[in-house]
């Protein structure tokens, strides 16, 4: 699908940058690809890191901080680097939250039937910021008494607390250690309300990936620990409340606002946050929309197998008792509210068969908008396109560089659409001499396991397998996203020499009469929609 403006250019920018670090990292590392499970991992270090330094820590005013300075200078190796640790994981996690949201929307992952993994992101920033900063109120040193102050300034204009907050941070005299026991009890709270959201965020997608490959985690850990031993993070000498802060250091990844917060008037701040979170909300229904109806599934065809179940990447489809009488257990049923219609599952059904007849051909599960007959009239007619030797029908993904219409191509919402039998279907009915599937990039499908599903059914991992009477020869997978128009070319250009210097594929069954009429019908029709 085009995408066009400032998508389309943060897109190529994300694009460019992962294959860069495929070569660094190799793709099944590449952290650009991995960046929810490293939010996942990240809060698992910042939340162990908090229950070790919590051994240590003192909730009293004044101990609070002794009790800091104790272990960042006493223990610096052990109780020292977590502090570091539990720092320089919040920071990483602040950055990795916002590549990772401004991702899914430049790859167009947000709108639509998607729009649930977004709206539940949105509270996920506010509360990773709020831990944070209570975070930084514990430590009890200038900066957080910085913090303190601004915030229950911030906090009081909204008039919600029946005494202003900020009176607590007035005069040494007036904060009590109950009033610092809140603060403690807020630092613990919150973070476990974030990890409620995170899990929320995650209930619309199939197995999401909820921790980076391992070596992966190992970097990440490394890298935190390197870091935390050659920058160690300290204080900021002992807050008092009897003086102002003159200068402090600012954590620009968590207290990036702070600046802001105290330059412009406070109604001008959270107009500012409810503008950024109300736009936020709005996107998924801003214009364009794209996507077609939600699969249907035709009971007549479905003997309750579940492999669409295990397909489906949005968690979309259910298996249900029987209700029509037929002798199975069970049937299936879609959520249209969750159905992106990628198709994957109709390439999943063992009942969509390219070799039945066109009138016959209804699968158990299909896409409304289309559905597997207009598929394989498509392919039919895309193969009149095709001629000489090399010929290379190109199923295509419509996320990736194959996206646009072009001569041997047809275009469909994911590979994974495609049953195997229709690359079988294509080459031993001779359409052409050989089948390249062009999809997205491997390093993350646009339909999460479009790649996946695809390469463990062609390499007969993964039913509905490609049968063994499809020679692999013939038959090239390209994943290459939007920005890789070149190297798709290339691949295919080889692809179609490879072919013509292959001798003629011998198992070729023609089409019989009804499918030589359907190809006319669809040449035609694809010609006048051209
Ligand atoms: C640190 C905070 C966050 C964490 C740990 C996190 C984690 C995750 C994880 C694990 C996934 C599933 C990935 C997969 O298995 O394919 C995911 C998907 C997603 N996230 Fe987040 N996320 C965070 C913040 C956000 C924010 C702030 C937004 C946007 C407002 C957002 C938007 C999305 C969207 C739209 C998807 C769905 C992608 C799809 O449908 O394929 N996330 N997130
Ligand atoms: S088309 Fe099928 S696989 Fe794709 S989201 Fe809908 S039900 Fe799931
Ligand atoms: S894959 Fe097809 S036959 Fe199996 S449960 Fe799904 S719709 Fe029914």
């Amino acid at each position: 699908m085009k995408t066009t403006g400032l998508r389309a250019t943060v897109r190529r920018g994300f694009d460019r940058a992962e294959r860069g670090l495929d070569r660094l990292f190799g793709a099944d590392w590449n952290p650009l690809a991995q960046l929810g499970p490293l939010g996942w991992l990240l809060f698992w270090i910042v939340a162990a890191s908090g229950i070790y330094l919590f051994i240590f820590f003192d909730t009293g005013v004044t101990a609070a901080y002794a009790s800091i300075e104790w272990l960042t200078v006493d223990h610096w190796w052990h109780a020292g680097l977590t502090r570091s640790l539990h720092r320089y994981a919040s920071d990483l996690m602040v950055l990795v939250m916002f590549v990772h949201m401004i991702r899914e929307w430049s790859f167009d992952r947000y709108r639509g039937k998607r729009w649930f993994s977004w709206i539940t992101g949105i509270p996920v920033i506010w509360f990773v910021y709020l831990s944070g900063i209570t975070g930084y109120w514990l430590v009890w040193d200038k900066l957080a008494q910085y913090v303190a102050t601004t915030s229950t300034e911030l906090l009081d204009t909204l008039g919600i607390f029946g005494e202003p907050i900020a009176r607590n941070f007035l005069a040494p005299e007036l904060l009590s250690s109950r009033f610092f026991t809140l603060m403690v009890f807020l630092h613990i709270a919150i973070p476990l309300l974030l990890l409620l959201l995170m899990w929320v965020h995650i209930q619309r997608i199939t197995d999401a990936r909820t921790s980076p490959p391992r070596g992966l985690t190992a970097i990440t850990l490394g890298a935190l620990v390197v870091g935390s031993y050659a920058i160690p993070a300290t204080s900021q000498g002992a807050a008092d409340l009897a003086t102002v802060p003159q200068s402090v250091g600012i954590d620009w990844f968590l207290l990036s606002l702070f600046p802001v917060i105290e330059s412009v008037p406070s109604g001008v701040v959270w107009a500012g946050v409810a503008i950024f979170t109300l736009v936020l909300i709005g996107m998924p229904w801003m214009p364009p929309r794209r996507e077609g109806g939600a699969a249907e599934v035709f009971l007549d065809h479905c003997n309750g197998c579940a492999r669409c179940v295990a397909d489906c990447p949005y968690a979309a489809i259910t298996l249900v008792p029987r209700t029509d009488g037929l002798p199975f257990t069970h049937q299936v049923e879609v959520n249209p509210a969750r159905c992106v219609a990628c198709g994957i599952c109709m390439g999943a059904c063992p009942s969509s068969s390219p070799f039945r007849r066109s009138g016959d051909l209804v699968t158990g599960i299909d896409l409304p908008d289309y559905p597997l007959a207009e598929l394989r009239a498509d392919v039919i007619a895309a193969a009149q396109d095709l001629e000489g030797k090399g010929r290379v029908l190109t199923l295509a993904c419509g996320h990736g560089a194959a996206a646009a219409p072009g001569k041997g191509r047809v275009v469909m919402p994911c590979v994974a659409m495609a049953p195997p039998s229709l690359i079988d279907f294509i080459i031993s009915r001779g359409l052409a001499d050989g089948v390249a599937v062009a999809g997205c990039s491997e390093r993350d499908c646009f339909n999460r396991y479009g790649f996946a599903w695809t390469e463990a059914r062609f390499a007969r991992e993964r039913d509905p397998f490609l049968r063994r009477r499809v020679p692999l020869e013939r038959v090239r997978t390209i994943w290459a996203g939007t920005s890789e128009r070149r190297r798709l070319a290339d691949e295919l250009g080889t692809f179609a020499q490879e072919l013509a210097a292959m001798p003629e594929f011998e198992n070729v069954r023609p089409l019989d009469e009804d499918e030589e009429t359907e190809m006319k019908a669809a040449a035609v029709k694809r010609r006048a929609g051209s």
